[in-house]
Parts: structure tokens; C-alpha cells; sequence
């Protein structure tokens, strides 16, 4: 790992990354937002009742994934499923508005679109409500997601396995998807097994001890757990998130590297893995040197951590808070 990292490597690593196309593969959410206040208690039980002021949407899940991308300024697709209803119509809409071709998105008709609607109150979540099904999809949508990843992955540079255990990932998705030169994953640790044969995983530390049954209490069991991951799904990188401490990297070839986090602030971590999983896969398929990668993963995360509501980070943001490492 260099002290130092140049701004300049950065710039240079950054304009290569917004030339790439890069197909996210993954469950798909829609955030619902209802802002407002609490104005008193219900009568109707013991419970606050919000004054409305405000309602929005956001993509979320893998769809979050696909928003960092395209905050780099990659060309990015999407491949997954939406239920047919107006929640379903809204993603694909929120799709287009960041400019996300949605060719491979799949409407379905034995499940609701994934939503997580958030009442928030004084700046404060007060309930979240979600509709969804986790169930496996149907036998004839799997075919139909599959052969849509396998026909495009080979023309892009990177695909990215995007996974909330909404029920879409297969062995043969992931197969279908292996075609692209890099292939990266940020898998629930129940589904781990299904992304062998990818370039690089990257779980948080709570779902790698989950994955491999090792407990990660030091940098002794943290690697344990990293080499645990590089044997049982042979790909040639493994990272490890851990939240404020930062990030760990696990190689084939004996790559080792552990860096701390940079936020300057803190405000809402949520989502900070999508932002990890979108640069490192993009700075990967840009052909950066494995260290530089990690480190502009680290950096934009701890952008985004410094932002309100899931966040993507730009390349202005990234070069900011390289420029204040130096
Ligand atoms: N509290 C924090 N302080 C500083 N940096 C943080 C903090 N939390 C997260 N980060 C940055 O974000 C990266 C990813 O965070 P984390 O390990 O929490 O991922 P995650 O659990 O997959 O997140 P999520 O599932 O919410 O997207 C970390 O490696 C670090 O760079
Ligand atoms: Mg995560």
C-alpha cells in the first residue's frame, strides 16, 4: 500500500473508470420516502402520529448499486425483476431519469417490486414498513434473467452481482454472468456458495463470519475468514468491509492489505456497501493496480458516509478526500 496517493493517478484512474460499461445484476428495491413531523399521539393507540410535508423515491438495493455507477459517469445496464405494479413502473422510471438501460429488466407476475417505505419524522425513522417476496423466482422467470445476462455480459467491462436475498441469484445467473472479463459480487451470507468462480466478493465483516463460520474478533481471524472466502469460491479477491475501521483486501496470489476508513464525518453508513462494491468494480475492470482500487473504494465510501440517506459519491468528491489524505 503506498503512504501516499497521487491526485494525478486518481484523476487519471477516475476518466478511464466513466469510459466503461458495466451491467449490475441484482434485487432491485424501491426506497419510499414520507417525510414530516410529529404533530402528537394518536387516540387510536399509543403511537406518533407524522404530518405528511413530503414523499419520495429512491432506488435502492442493487438499484443504489447501479446509482454510484452511474455517479462515476460509467455507462451501466441493469438485469433483474420488478413485479407488475406501479412500484415496478416507478423503478424502471428511476431508472431512466439516471439514464440506466433497463433492455434486461424483467416484469414479473407472481411477486410485488420490492419496497421499504421509511416514515421519517424530525429527521428521525420512525417505522419502516416492506413489501416483498424472498421466494425463489419461477423456474420460467430465472430462464428469462438468465439468458438475458448471458447474451449481454460478454460486451461489458464488469459485471457487478448485486445480492439482497429477494429470491432472483442461481448458480446459473452467476454462470451466465461469469462470461464478463470482471465479475464482482457483494453477496448475503445464505447465498455465498452461489458466486464461485467470480473475480472478487466483498461482504461485510458480519456476513464473512457468517459465510464461514469463523468469528472475526482481530486481524488474525479477519484473515482467517478472507482466506476461508478465496478457497471455498476460488476468485482472486476477496474484500472484507468493517464499517469504521475500514477495509481488508485478500488475494490469490498472497495480496494482502488492510486500510483504515477516511470519513471526516459521519451521518448515515446505510448503503456504503453499494458504493464499495460499484467503484472497486469499476477501478478493477479500468485495469488499476488492486491497491489504488481498494483505495478509491475506501474513498468514495467515506464520502457517502458523510451524506444524508443512501448516497452515491462523485469523482469531485472522491478527489476531495484524496486530496485531504495526502
Ligand atoms: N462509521 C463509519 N465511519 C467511517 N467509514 C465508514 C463507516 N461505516 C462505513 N464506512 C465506510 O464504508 C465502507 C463500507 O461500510 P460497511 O462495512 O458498513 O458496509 P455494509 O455493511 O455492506 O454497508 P451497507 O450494507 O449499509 O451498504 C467501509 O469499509 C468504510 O470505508
Ligand atoms: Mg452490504
Amino acid at each position: 500500500m503506498p503512504s501516499t496517493i497521487a491526485r494525478a493517478d486518481v484523476r487519471s484512474l477516475l476518466a478511464r473508470m466513466e469510459t466503461l460499461r458495466v451491467l449490475v445484476v441484482g434485487d432491485v428495491m424501491l426506497d419510499e420516502w414520507v417525510w414530516g413531523a410529529v404533530s402528537r399521539i394518536s387516540p387510536e393507540a399509543p403511537v406518533p402520529v407524522v404530518a405528511v410535508s413530503d414523499h419520495s423515491f429512491t432506488l435502492g438495493g442493487a438499484g443504489n448499486v447501479a446509482s454510484n455507477l452511474r455517479a462515476i459517469g460509467a455507462r451501466v445496464a441493469f438485469a433483474g425483476v420488478v413485479g407488475d405494479d406501479p412500484e415496478g413502473k416507478r423503478v424502471c422510471k428511476l431508472l431512466d431519469e439516471i439514464a440506466v438501460d433497463r433492455t434486461a429488466v424483467i416484469v414479473v407476475g407472481d411477486r410485488p417490486t420490492t419496497r421499504k417505505t421509511r416514515i421519517v419524522a424530525q429527521n428521525q425513522q420512525v417505522v419502516r414498513a416492506d413489501w416483498e417476496s424472498i421466494a425463489p423466482l419461477a423456474a420460467a422467470d430465472r430462464r428469462r434473467v438468465c439468458e438475458a445476462v448471458e447474451r449481454a455480459a460478454r460486451h461489458y467491462d464488469a459485471v457487478v452481482l448485486s445480492d439482497y436475498a429477494k429470491g432472483l441469484f442461481s448458480r446459473d445467473l452467476v454462470e451466465a454472468a461469469n462470461e464478463a472479463p470482471i465479475v464482482t459480487a457483494d453477496p448475503k451470507p445464505a447465498n455465498v456458495a452461489l458466486f464461485g468462480g467470480v473475480t472478487c466478493v466483498a461482504p461485510n465483516a458480519q456476513e464473512a463470519a457468517l459465510a464461514t463460520g469463523i468469528k472475526i474478533s482481530d486481524d488474525a481471524s479477519l484473515a482467517q475468514a478472507g482466506a476461508a472466502l478465496l478457497t471455498q469460491l476460488d476468485c482472486r479477491y476477496v474484500v472484507i468491509t468493517r464499517g469504521e475501521r475500514g477495509m481488508a483486501l485478500f488475494g490469490r496470489s498472497g495480496e494482502r492489505l488492510l486500510i483504515p476508513s477516511v470519513a471526516r464525518t459521519v451521518y448515515d453508513v446505510s448503503g456504503a456497501g453499494d458504493t464499495v462494491i460499484a467503484v472497486l468494480s469499476l477501478a478493477l475492470a479500468a485495469e488499476a493496480p488492486v491497491d489504488l482500487a481498494l483505495a478509491l473504494a475506501n474513498f468514495a465510501a467515506g464520502a457517502v458516509v458523510g451524506k444524508l440517506g443512501t448516497a452515491t459519491a462523485s469523482p469531485a468528491e472522491i478527489l476531495a478526500l484524496v486530496g485531504a489524505h495526502d
